[in-house]
C-alpha cells in the first residue's frame, strides 16, 4: 500500500502513548457463566470474566437461546436489507412495542446497538430543534458525546453529578435563548456511582429542559418491572423525556433475537463462535502455504521493528522448524521478543518447539485405527524428547487444520475437544495421564 507510513506512524504513537488497542480473544463458555477460554499469545486458558456486561448471564439463558434458535429457524440469519426498506421485521416492530410498554411511553425505536442509538438520536434532536444546547455530564459515554460533536450543537460541560454547575450551564444557556438537553447516564458503568435523578428532573422542570438519560446499565437491573432506575425512583414518564434502554447488558439477548443480526447471535450463543472461529480458522487451509523466502521476509520485519537481537543461523532455523505456519514463527519472535535477551542457536532451540507432523500423522493414524498403545507410544516417544503437554496438542491444533488425513467434519468435532484439553493443561497441570484421557476421547470421536 502506497500510504503505509500513515498507518505505521499512528500504530507507533499508540503504543508509544500506551494507547494501543489489544482486544481480549474470548469464548464464553455457555452454562459456565461467567467463565470464558481467553486466547492468549501461546495457548488458550480458562477464565473467569469479571467485566461482562450480561450482568444477568442471560446469554446463558435457556428461554433466550431457544427463542434464537426459533428466530432464527423461522427467518434464517440478517434482516435482508435496512430497515427504510425491507428490514423492518415483525418481530422489530414487536419488540418495539414491548421496549414502550416496559417503559410506559407511546414508542420505543430499535437501533443496532446503543452506541448507534444515543448518536443519531442526538444528532436527529439537533436537526429538529435548532436552537438546542446540549447539557452534559463529563462522564457521559463515549457514544453521548460522540451524538453531541456530530449533532455539531452547541454544548455545555458540567461536572459529574455536580447540580451547583448543571444549574449555572442551565441558565448559560437559557440566557443565551437556547433549547436546553440535558444529557446524562443514571447508572456510570465506569465508576460505579448513580446520578442526582430526581434533583436533575426538578432542575429540568425549573428551566425548561429536555432530559435525555442513557439507562443502559440499568435496565433489568433495577425497578419493579426490570426497567430501570427512573422507575426504581418511582419518575413518570412526563419526568424523562427521551431514555436509551438499549440495555446491551441485560436484555440485549431477546434484542438480538428480534434485530436478528447473524453477528449478535454469534455473539450470544457460544456454540456459534466456536464453529464461526473454526470455520474461519479453517479458511486458512484453502491459503497456499507460505514460502521460506516469504517467512523470512516476515520475521526480518518484526525483528527490525521489534528489536530482536538473535543469530542468522536462529533465523533460517524458526522459518524451518515453524512447519509452514506464520501464527508459529511469530510465536517464537514472541517469546524471544518476551525473553529480552541476545538469541543463540541453542536458546533457540531449547525454546521453539518442533514436532514433527509426520509423527502427529501417525499418532492420528493410528487413533482411527483404535490402537490406543501404538498412538499412546507416540505421545509418550515426544514427552520422553522433553515436550510439554501444551506443546504436544499445541503442535497438533496446527496439525489438525493442515492435515488432509482428517475430514472437514471430523476437524469440526476435534478442534473444540482439543481447545478444551488445551485450556485445561495450560491452568491446572501438566500430565502425561491427561493426554491418555484426549487420546482416548479422540479415539472414540474418530471412530464415531
Ligand atoms: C452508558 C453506555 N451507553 C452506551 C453504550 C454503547 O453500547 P453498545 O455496545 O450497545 O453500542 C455503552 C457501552 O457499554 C455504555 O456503557
Amino acid at each position: 500500500m502506497i500510504y503505509e507510513h500513515h498507518f505505521d506512524s499512528v500504530i507507533a504513537a499508540y503504543k508509544k502513548d500506551g494507547r494501543y488497542r489489544v482486544f481480549n480473544d474470548i469464548i464464553r463458555e455457555r452454562g459456565h457463566f461467567p467463565k470464558a477460554i481467553w486466547y492468549g499469545k501461546y495457548a488458550p486458558k480458562n477464565i473467569v470474566n469479571w467485566c461482562s456486561n450480561d450482568y444477568l448471564g442471560m446469554g446463558q439463558n435457556q428461554y433466550v437461546i431457544d427463542a434464537m434458535h426459533t428466530a432464527l429457524d423461522q427467518t434464517g440469519a440478517g434482516s435482508g436489507g435496512t430497515r427504510n426498506i425491507g428490514g423492518t421485521s415483525q418481530y422489530h416492530v414487536t419488540l418495539e412495542r414491548e421496549l414502550a410498554s416496559l417503559h410506559q411511553r407511546e414508542s420505543a425505536l430499535l437501533f443496532s446497538s446503543a452506541y448507534v442509538a444515543n448518536e443519531w438520536s442526538i444528532i436527529a434532536l439537533a436537526r429538529i430543534i435548532p436552537n438546542i444546547c446540549f447539557i452534559s455530564d463529563n462522564k457521559n459515554h463515549a457514544s453521548l458525546i460522540m451524538g453531541v460533536k456530530h449533532s455539531r450543537a452547541d454544548k455545555i460541560i458540567f461536572e459529574h453529578n455536580d447540580m451547583e454547575d448543571l444549574e449555572k450551564c442551565l441558565k448559560q444557556a437559557v440566557k443565551a435563548k437556547q433549547t436546553p438537553c440535558i444529557l446524562f447516564e443514571s447508572v456510570y458503568s465506569m465508576d460505579g456511582d448513580i446520578a442526582p435523578i430526581k434533583d436533575i428532573v426538578d432542575l429540568a422542570r425549573q428551566y425548561s429542559a429536555i432530559t435525555y438519560i442513557d439507562e443502559v446499565h440499568a435496565v433489568g437491573l433495577y425497578g419493579p418491572t426490570g426497567a430501570g432506575y427512573c422507575e426504581h425512583l418511582n419518575l413518570y414518564s412526563d419526568d424523562i423525556d427521551i431514555i436509551n434502554e438499549q440495555s446491551q447488558q441485560v436484555f440485549r439477548n431477546c434484542i438480538d433475537k428480534y434485530s436478528n443480526n447473524v453477528i449478535f447471535l454469534a455473539s450470544c450463543s457460544n456454540t456459534q463462535k466456536v464453529i464461526e472461529s473454526l470455520q474461519s480458522r479453517m479458511n486458512v487451509l484453502n491459503i497456499k502455504s507460505p514460502t521460506e523466502e516469504q517467512l523470512e521476509g516476515i520475521a526480518n520485519k518484526i525483528i527490525s521493528q521489534e528489536n530482536i537481537s538473535l543469530d542468522k543461523e536462529v533465523l533460517t532455523f524458526i522459518v524451518k522448524v515453524c512447519n509452514g505456519s506464520i501464527r508459529i514463527l511469530i510465536n517464537y519472535l514472541e517469546k524471544f521478543k518476551l525473553l529480552n535477551k541476545h538469541i543463540d542457536f541453542d536458546l533457540a532451540n531449547k525454546v521453539c518447539t518442533n514436532i514433527s507432523f509426520i509423527e502427529l500423522e501417525k499418532y492420528t493414524n493410528y487413533c482411527k485405527q483404535s490402537n490406543l498403545k501404538k498412538s499412546l507410544n507416540i505421545i509418550n516417544s515426544l514427552i520422553v524428547k522433553g515436550y510439554s503437554v501444551t506443546d504436544i496438542l499445541d503442535s497438533y491444533f496446527t496439525f489438525v487444520k493442515i492435515t488432509n488425513t482428517l475430514d472437514e467434519d471430523k476437524k469440526y468435532n476435534i478442534i473444540p475437544l482439543l481447545c478444551k484439553y488445551i485450556a485445561i493443561f495450560h491452568d491446572i497441570h501438566e500430565d502425561e495421564i491427561e493426554l491418555s484421557f484426549f487420546t482416548n476421547n479422540l479415539i472414540e470421536l474418530l471412530n464415531q
